[in-house]
């Protein structure tokens, strides 16, 4: 009977740490010859049955740290730029653009067989000032966003599989996020809902043919105003053949998330998009907590490993990637004053609770 549910994977794989444990204390002084067992498997081999890839997001200025380098490249099977492929690092002036972050992060992926998703094009956020201040004409951002979007996509194509075409569009009631690129003054299509989504994908999509096209965002992990929004989106371009391929659900989550009807509203919510045909991956996942006690570390572990199993259990789910690997290097502290210990490895390169449940639930 294949063994499905995270719970009893969890109950499987401890009762063997006992088992091997009583055999270690009972077997000590007798035996002439022992056989190691086999090394566990790392999280990106684990998950690979299941066609999930692993992912962490990484800089390129961490990568002379040993530590992190040895882990991002044994553990993960894909990696993400967390800054160096956005607006305002890799075209920092009009005519300028400055690969060297992220092509420094495709050479190492590429040297340990990691898969390299790309974020992101059309974002409100680090965006440089030449844009945002330089007053310029709805058909003049047109012409800089369709440039942006070709020159980056053509640079990296063939070494990008996915992209994060646009990224957090919508507000969290579900209305379209007041932007440069939308309608401040947007590109041409201001109080067009999402027809200036439609337009990047389609630049998107000449700019890269064989790239996977996706939207990304906070808040739509759960059925709701935002995630509904989305769902009307995707349906409408999927009905028109506008080319979207999934959905990225960021997942910068806290304990609050872990209780019975969060969970199913996430496993619904991905259903649906599922249906659609749309790949589902997760893209950002971090648990932030509030202090690193023994007890707020193991709920960490189980929240981890539902959010793990949600994935495995769902067959379009195809990216399980968390925003960093260590907290030496997590972006919680500077952003959520007070919280931190959000990934999977502490700040000493020490595997975490959280680690070993989500190992489990990738088997
Ligand atoms: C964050 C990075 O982690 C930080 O280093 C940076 O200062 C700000 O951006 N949603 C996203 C990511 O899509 O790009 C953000 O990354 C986190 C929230």
């Amino acid at each position: 009977m294949p063994i499905k549910s995270f719970t009893q994977k969890f109950c499987i794989a401890t009762a063997l740490l006992v088992i091997g444990g009583l055999t270690a204390c009972g077997g000590g002084s007798s035996s002439t010859t022992t056989t190691n067992p086999p090394p566990p498997p790392k999280l990106g081999q684990a998950a690979a049955a299941h066609h999930i890839k692993v992912g962490a997001a990484a800089d390129s200025f961490y990568l002379s740290d040993a530590s992190y380098s040895s882990i991002l490249g044994s553990e993960f099977t894909q990696l993400q730029a967390e800054n160096e492929m956005k607006f305002a690092t890799l075209h920092p002036a009009a005519t300028t653009y400055d690969f060297s972050g992220g092509d420094a992060l495709v050479t190492f992926a590429q040297g340990h067989s990691m898969a390299v998703r790309g974020h992101t094009l059309v974002w409100h956020n680090q965006v440089p000032a030449w844009v945002t201040s330089g007053n310029y004409t709805s058909p003049q951002l047109s012409q800089i966003l369709q440039d942006h979007i070709t020159n980056v996509m053509q640079h990296y194509a063939g070494k990008v599989y996915a992209w994060d075409v646009i990224n957090e569009a919508f507000n969290d009631d579900g209305t379209v996020r007041d932007t440069v690129w939308y309608d401040q003054p947007g590109i041409g299509f201001a109080g067009q809902g999402t027809a200036y989504i439609e337009q990047a994908l389609n630049w998107a999509h000449t700019a890269d043919p064989n790239a996977r096209l996706i939207y990304n965002d906070y808040n739509d992990e759960w059925m709701g105003p935002k995630s509904d929004a989305i769902y009307a989106m995707a349906q409408d371009f999927k009905s028109r053949n506008i080319p979207l391929d999934g959905i990225g659900f960021q997942f910068h989550v806290d304990l609050s998330f872990d209780n019975p009807n969060a969970l199913a509203s996430v496993a619904s919510n991905f259903q649906r998009f599922a249906a659609l045909g749309l790949e589902l991956h997760i893209t950002e996942l971090d648990l932030r907590l509030s202090d690193g006690s023994a007890a707020s570390l193991a709920a960490q572990a189980k929240l981890y490993g539902e959010l793990a199993a949600i994935c495995v259990q769902q067959p379009k789910c195809t990216v399980f990637q968390t925003w960093g690997l260590t907290d030496k290097y997590s972006w919680i502290p500077g952003f959520f004053p007070g919280m931190g210990w959000a990934l999977l490895w502490d700040a000493n390169y020490q595997k975490k609770p959280a680690y070993t449940s989500v190992l489990t639930a990738l088997q």
